[in-house]
């Protein structure tokens, strides 16, 4: 059900979770994600993290696979949900480098898109994502989200002050898209 043109979302397994750890600390990868001070994951903590996701009731977090050498290349997921007002943030990430910028994020969302819109109902999705990230802003577009606000001078990287966007997609727009 939930598998694109190159990648499919799994459920995470045990085995991935070192992959995951070294895939995370990756500076460059790291730049992108986290909005703190970009210091090392351990072990420990990426276990924890594995532990904890099926415990929370209003996290779905997938791992991302490649259809043509099941290889575990990244995750992706709701990351909040609030169902009163029917909005989901998600997030998502590659971290398999050699994959980047070849369509597989994008394909990616797209199934995750189809999962929240058809699967959970969900009427807004929303992401934040920082003004250097052009890569995944470009990808986000070729999705369909568009970018609602700028929030100024949010993340503190590299030595300056950078903006951070706030991009979403309404449900009626997913549908708009997906029958043209
Ligand atoms: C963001 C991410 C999910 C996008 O997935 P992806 O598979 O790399 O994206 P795609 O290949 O589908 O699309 C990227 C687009 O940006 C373009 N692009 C690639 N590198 C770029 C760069 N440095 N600057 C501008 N555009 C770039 C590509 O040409 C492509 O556009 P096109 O299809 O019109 O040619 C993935 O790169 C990733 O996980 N990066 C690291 C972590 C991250 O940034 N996560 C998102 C945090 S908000």
């Amino acid at each position: 059900m939930y598998t694109g043109e190159k990648v499919k979302l799994r459920a995470y397994r045990r085995e991935d979770v070192a992959l995951a750890q070294q895939y995370l600390n990756d500076a460059e990868t790291k730049r992108f994600l986290m909005p703190g001070v970009p210091y090392p994951f351990t072990l420990e903590e990426e276990n924890k993290w594995f532990e904890n996701i099926s415990s929370h009731k209003d996290i779905y977090s997938f791992a991302v696979e490649t259809i043509a050498e099941g290889k575990y290349i990244g995750g992706c997921g709701v990351n909040g949900l609030d169902w009163k007002n029917s909005v989901a943030t998600v997030g998502i990430f590659i971290g398999d480098k050699n994959y980047w910028g070849k369509g597989y994020g994008t394909d990616a969302m797209k199934v995750l898109l189809k999962f929240i819109f058809e699967q959970m109902n969900i009427n807004k999705v929303k992401l934040f994502v920082y003004s250097f990230n052009e890569r995944a802003v470009k990808s986000y577009e070729k999705c369909g989200f568009v970018r609602e606000g700028v929030l100024k001078q949010e993340i503190f990287r590299d030595g300056k002050y950078n903006d951070e966007y706030v991009m979403a997609i309404l449900k009626e727009e997913y549908f708009q898209q997906k029958f043209i």
